[in-house]
């Protein structure tokens, strides 16, 4: 495979063109944001914690028969992925309330939700990413409806597969943010990252927090490097039950 143009640079991410013109090349960065943006620091080696976490993640989700635009991991920062038509939207998928849940309904943080909640964030940088509903997203000629009901069904799927897998692993999946895009075939399919970025996860036994939440904190950076290593550390042993 052969690396050609930057196709575009994110906060966290970089991708570029390759000689196959199905086929794109994600760059993990050392950065790490929070807040849209407004914190924003250098975490040396993150792009290399995040690259391989999130490559365990999405062969995960392919071997349970999501359909996804990961490839296969090509070095330490970069992964081979499908190239998809990304749909400017952020699913977030909340089992235990916490983040901006509690601040928006005024509830308090670690209340288990037995119907997990569906959210819906309309990616605009100048909008400053709002939540919206399903009815905004067909108005914003983003998704049709069906569309939706595909994305629904696959994110509730993708949910069942994960809270089991970061079970095993001794984690609670809190909560979630992800993206998807369409193929050269017009399909949805599951793109991005999965991470200590884009997730919450607890500890199962201590409740401690393992994910970027560290950073919004506003903990040492030596401290969120050591948490993401630990993530991947449980991801690589396999169950202890
Ligand atoms: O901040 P909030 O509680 O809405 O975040 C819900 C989940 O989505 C968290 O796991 C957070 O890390 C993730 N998220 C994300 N990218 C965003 C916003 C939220 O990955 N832009």
């Amino acid at each position: 495979i052969i690396k050609k143009n930057l196709l575009l640079e994110g906060k966290t991410k970089k991708i570029y063109t390759t000689n196959n013109s199905f086929e794109i090349l994600i760059h993990y960065k050392d950065n790490i944001t929070a807040f849209n943006g407004l914190k924003t620091n250098f975490l040396q080696d993150k792009g290399v914690l995040n690259n391989e976490i999130t490559t365990l993640i999405f062969q995960f989700l392919n071997s349970c028969k999501i359909k996804t635009h990961f490839i296969r991991k090509i070095n330490n920062r970069e992964q081979l992925c499908h190239k998809v038509n990304q749909i400017p939207l952020e699913f977030v998928v909340r089992n235990i309330v916490s983040g901006s849940m509690t601040k928006r309904l005024g509830v308090k943080e670690g209340i288990y939700l037995s119907n997990p909640i569906f959210e819906i964030f309309y990616k605009n940088d100048k909008l400053k990413d709002p939540l919206i509903n399903d009815h905004h997203a067909v108005f914003l000629g983003i998704l049709s409806y069906e569309e939706l009901n595909i994305i629904y069904r696959m994110t509730s799927k993708i949910n069942f597969f994960l809270k089991k897998y970061f079970l095993d692993k001794n984690i609670l999946l809190v909560d979630f943010k992800i993206e998807f895009g369409k193929n050269y075939k017009n399909e949805i399919i599951l793109s991005d990252e999965i991470s200590p970025d884009t997730c919450r996860f607890w500890d199962k036994k201590t409740m401690k927090k393992l994910d970027k939440d560290l950073f919004r904190m506003g903990f040492l950076k030596e401290k969120v490097f050591d948490i993401y290593m630990e993530v991947l550390k449980r991801l690589n042993v396999s169950s202890s039950i």
